[in-house]
């Protein structure tokens, strides 16, 4: 990719976009949540949400907010939840626009979310793989826990699964 990729924090003029990647991907699958849903989840936890620009435009994003480990939030909850302390973020949603996959920009906002992690003092990464990516983020160090079952507003593959935040040096 010869153009620039930069990954930042959403601001309010990015969200046209998000709503519509987040629509493009989940809808098909009956799972997009829309504007409202997506908008309260990133006012949760601004810094652990963030876009990815290629060429100066936003060409995907990552939603994350702290979350215990081994639960799985509510979907159908969207205002702002309790104080909840450090230890497990949980990764709401990756979607990368259909045109610009498979050029390592999940990459990037994974790279970017395991830093502010880091930061944050978290020590695990969790999420609900849908859609059949289970096998995506198996390969990004990811593993199933089959006691923890979402619930069916998640679809019927939907798989919860988590990982240890790296050390620095370890691949993220
Ligand atoms: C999953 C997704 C974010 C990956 O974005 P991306 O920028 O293409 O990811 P990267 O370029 O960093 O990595 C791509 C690799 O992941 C693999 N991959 C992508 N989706 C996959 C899936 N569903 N199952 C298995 N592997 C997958 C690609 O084959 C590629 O592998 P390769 O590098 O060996 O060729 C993107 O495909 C997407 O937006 N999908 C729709 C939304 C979605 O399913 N999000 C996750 C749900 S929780």
């Amino acid at each position: 990719m010869t153009e620039p990729v930069r990954v930042r924090r959403i601001t309010g003029a990015d969200w046209d976009t998000v709503v519509a990647l987040e629509h493009d991907a989940y809808a098909p699958l009956g799972l997009s949540e829309g504007r409202a849903a997506l908008q309260s989840r990133a006012a949760v936890s601004p810094g652990t949400c963030f876009v990815v620009d290629v060429g100066g435009r936003p060409a995907g994003y990552l939603l994350a907010l702290p979350y215990p480990a081994l639960t799985v939030p509510d979907l159908g909850r969207t205002g702002p939840a309790a104080a909840v302390p450090p230890g497990n973020l949980h990764l709401h949603d990756l979607v990368v626009a259909p045109a610009l996959r498979r050029r390592g920009l999940a990459r990037h906002l994974l790279r970017r979310l395991t830093g502010a992690a880091r930061t944050r003092g978290d020590e695990r990464i969790s999420l609900v793989a849908v859609g059949g990516s289970d096998r995506f983020w198996s390969a990004r160090g990811f593993a199933p826990h089959p006691d923890v079952v979402p619930s069916v507003g998640y679809g019927a593959d939907a798989v919860y699964m988590s990982r240890p935040v790296p050390a620095p040096r370890e691949v993220s």
